[in-house]
């Protein structure tokens, strides 16, 4: 049977239209009046990824991949791409360059309509078109059609992560959504990993599709160490605050602490103070701290607690054989054998906020270390780099090689906006130090205990 003939088109279509459908439902969060607005000033305002997401798909299979007609060449270039401009830069921009570019964004009418079309056009060529051709750079194990979907599972997100910055009144909650509830703070422990071989990228071919950063093979030799069992808690992070970790520079890198000082920080952004009391900002509400869910913050600043806690933030080699490796060798999984559900962590979508850590067992690691993937990735030690033997994937050239410089550090396992099809052990994720907006929570190691 030829390789295309195995391609399930249908399932391939029902992805498409089920990423489709979640984006939509994730604008329509929105009130009127938000679609323009730009709620973090390093990214392009909302509007841009209403048009980026349909038109990546059109531009990577359909025009790219397949050769075809494009729609209109102008919304296809303005919806080309995202940015990470370097922050100094963006600092240094005025706010006026910024309105600028905001004035030169369509009518939502025209996205949307410009949206419809490009949709039609992708899902005809996932009905009839020969996605699979061995040896073609954008077709070959049809990696244009695959790189499309993750594509669009990584957007929803950078969306919500950007809602999240939204004033509350911008946001209209899903019916019946409640925050998730206090639960209790796990006890602190530590756990000791033996030392062993941690698998970090894959051979190509070795799984049905993967980003270039991804590839090739590769392993490292882990010393025994130890690592917390649980993420670090909102409540163990408030020890670090209150003992004036954002006011002691030994704690900080240099640059680090530049950022903190220069910007007056002085807890994370996901928490707020009023009246002498913590709160967590939720996507739709705010609640008092929940002192048992996970804390998320940037990698400065799980870093400087990780010190002043006498402690380090793993390297990536040591969260792989911390989540996949076992005493008979390494699991597909962190929990084993079984495909990413619900029961085994929060990802998937599966809530709008952070659950109490350690509220799924059942996706703990071999070694016991609970929550490595799911309710918030996890930062590591490590700046993001290529395996030996990368090379830049056709469909996508500056998906990870524009962020080897040094300033990217790598995260691994899933937040709650993390699509179960992005969860697998070979997958990365990364982001500047001093980025505050993402699900990105931590937990430390040490030699030893
Ligand atoms: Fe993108």
């Amino acid at each position: 049977m030829p390789v295309a003939a195995m391609l399930d088109r249908e399932e391939l279509a029902a992805r498409y239209r089920r990423n489709r459908a979640r984006s939509r439902a994730l604008f329509d969060l929105l009130a009127d009046g938000a679609y323009y607005s730009r709620p973090i000033a390093l990214r392009h305002p909302i509007v841009f990824y209403d048009g980026h997401l349909p038109a990546f798909s059109f531009n990577t299979l359909v025009k790219k991949a397949l050769g075809e007609p494009g729609i209109d060449p102008r919304l296809e270039t303005l919806f080309a791409r995202g940015i990470d401009p370097d922050e100094r830069a963006v600092a240094a921009g005025s706010a006026a360059a910024a309105e600028r570019v905001a004035a030169t964004w369509p009518s939502r009418t025209e996205v949307r309509a410009f949206a419809e079309a490009a949709d039609r056009l992708v899902l005809d060529a996932i009905a009839t078109a020969d996605l699979d051709r061995p040896g073609h750079p954008l077709l070959d194990g049809a990696e244009a059609v695959h790189a499309i979907l993750e594509h669009e599972a990584m957007h929803q997100e950078t969306l919500l992560y950007m809602w999240h910055r939204l004033p509350l009144e911008a946001k209209r909650p899903p019916a019946g959504y409640r925050p998730r509830a206090e639960g209790r703070e796990p006890a602190h422990e530590w756990i000791e990993i033996p030392a062993g071989r941690a698998t970090l990228g894959v051979a190509r071919g070795a799984i049905p599709f993967g980003w270039d950063n991804e590839f090739g093979a590769c392993a490292a030799d882990v010393p025994a160490f130890v690592i917390e069992r649980h993420d670090v808690t909102n409540g163990r992070f408030l020890e670090f605050v209150e003992a004036g970790g954002y006011q002691t520079s030994r704690w900080w890198t240099p640059e680090d602490w530049r950022w903190i000082a220069g910007e007056h920080q002085a807890h994370p952004l996901f928490w707020e103070r009023d009246g002498g009391r913590w709160y967590w900002r939720c996507m739709f509400e705010r609640v008092p701290l929940p002192a048992s869910w996970p804390v998320y913050v940037s990698h400065a600043e799980a870093q400087a607690f990780a010190r002043w806690s006498g402690a380090r933030l793993p390297a990536e080699a040591e969260y792989q054989r911390a989540a996949y490796g076992s005493p008979a060798g390494e699991r597909p999984q962190a929990w084993g054998d079984a495909p990413p559900d619900s029961e085994r962590g929060v990802f998937d979508f599966s809530s709008w906020d952070p659950e109490p850590a350690g509220s799924h067992p059942s996706g703990a690691s071999a070694w016991g270390v609970e929550d490595l993937v799911g309710n918030g990735w996890e930062w590591t030690a490590t700046p993001f780099a290529p395996f030996p033997g990368f090379a830049p994937m056709a469909s996508y050239p500056e998906y990870s090689a524009d962020f080897f410089d040094g300033e990217h550090f790598v995260m691994k396992g899933a937040s709650p906006a993390t699509g179960r099809e992005l969860v697998r052990p070979t997958f990365r994720n990364w982001f500047r130090a001093r980025y505050p907006y993402v699900y990105g929570t931590f937990r430390c190691v040490k030699n030893e205990a």
